[in-house]
């Protein structure tokens, strides 16, 4: 088990959290805060046991000048300041920022720029660059790793302060483990997954890990036409990933009892809302969702599970006319008894949207970071942080 912010005393301790407020803004208005209210319980803990409290975090990837600007974090302060209805610092830089800590009084809570900032030159955040995670460090006496989002990476702001302090994981993380945990290790059968998205390639590892955990795995999305044309079926204009075409044949051969395809389609000319769908056995122009007899056919398999995760929307959510099949899985796994995953990214954003927040027994809050841990993958940011 590892160490988490209960096994510490806070009273009076500058405690620096790595949390994920990589969130969608547009026009700098952030359109989903999921990340930034799963946040608050273990920056409330921590601010209820009198600690001054640091957090970094990163937001989008900053390569150039330019995405200094779209990448600022202050929207993101606003809005956590409006959550923990409590004032919030914000250091609008990634360096000097003594002035900023020594400030704190017990309670307080000051958010840094955006630790990306520090990949514009010789990606010191991403890279994990030495001296950057020593000085970041310097600044608290305890890390709480928070950002589960971020796990998957070895960058200073997680690994590289973790490597100078006393460390554990908040109650996000906690959560996060508690919940893939069974999954992996011992999961109750008929044990269902269900995988989507638009690229084979993007989950090879997760179809070799959980193809031979689990009893199922149901395709949909742009992925289930690279399998559909390795069966030999005509695909149209359909999303085809061309190097993924012989691993499907090869896993399609081995597990053909568990792979479970898409019996029919909504179709359409082009990917527009303006243009009329089509339901039909037999592709016609863009396969872009599932068909109604394939909900039916995954429903069956659903309604009968014990445990299902859930990784990629089955068609293209973003559109209403190609939303139907993710909507109808939606609401037939939340309406299962299953101990029910959704893996961040894509589908958790879809889960949220169309209203099921609270409908499953966990709704992930990363992509990259839970396609990881269902690959069988250690994460760097969890393993830094020793086991009580
Ligand atoms: C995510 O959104 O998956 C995490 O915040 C990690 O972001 P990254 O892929 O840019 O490292």
């Amino acid at each position: 088990m590892k160490k988490s912010i209960r096994d510490f005393d806070l009273e009076n301790k500058k405690v620096i959290i790595r949390v994920d407020f990589n969130v969608p803004i547009k026009d700098g208005v952030i359109t989903d805060d999921n990340r930034i209210v799963e946040s608050l319980e273990t920056i409330n803990y921590a601010i209820a046991h009198n600690a001054k409290v640091i957090l970094f975090s990163h937001l989008g990837r900053v390569k150039e000048e330019a995405d200094l600007a779209k990448n600022d974090l202050k929207p993101v302060a606003k809005r956590l300041e409006e959550l923990l209805d409590k004032k919030v610092v914000f250091a609008d830089r990634t360096r000097n920022l003594e002035p900023f800590v020594e400030k704190l009084e017990n309670g307080d809570v000051l958010l840094v720029q955006n630790t990306r900032y520090e990949d514009l030159e010789g990606k010191k955040e991403s890279g994990n660059d030495p001296e950057l995670g020593a000085y970041w460090a310097s600044l608290g006496d305890i890390f709480i790793n928070d950002a589960f989002g971020t796990s998957h990476r070895a960058h200073a702001s997680n690994v590289g302060i973790a490597t100078h302090l006393e460390s554990g994981i908040g109650f996000l993380v906690e959560k996060e483990l508690n919940a893939f945990e069974p999954v992996l290790t011992k999961p109750e059968r008929p044990f269902t997954v269900i995988l989507g998205g638009a690229k084979v390639s993007d989950k090879i590892g997760v179809i070799e890990n959980l193809v031979t955990k689990a009893d199922y795995i149901l395709v949909g999305g742009g992925m289930a036409y690279t399998f559909l044309k390795a069966m030999g079926v005509e695909i149209g204009s359909s999303l085809l990933d061309t190097e993924s075409i012989d691993f499907c044949k090869k896993i399609l051969k081995k597990y053909k009892n568990k792979i479970i395809l898409p019996i029919d389609h909504i179709c359409a000319s082009e990917i527009s809302e303006n243009v009329k769908p089509i339901v039909t056995e037999t592709i016609k122009g863009i396969g872009l969702d599932i068909g109604p007899k394939t909900i039916e056919l995954f429903k069956k398999y659903l309604e009968t599970s014990k445990t299902i995760v859930w990784n990629g929307p089955v068609g293209y959510s973003e559109i209403d006319s190609f939303a139907k099949g993710t909507k109808s899985l939606l609401e037939i796994v939340s309406k299962t008894k299953a101990l029910s995953i959704i893996g961040g990214g894509d589908t958790a954003a879809a889960a949220i949207k169309f209203g099921y927040k609270n409908k499953f027994s966990h709704i992930s809050t990363g992509g990259g970071a839970s396609l990881e841990l269902l690959e069988g993958k250690k994460l760097p940011g969890i393993e830094i942080i020793k086991d009580f």
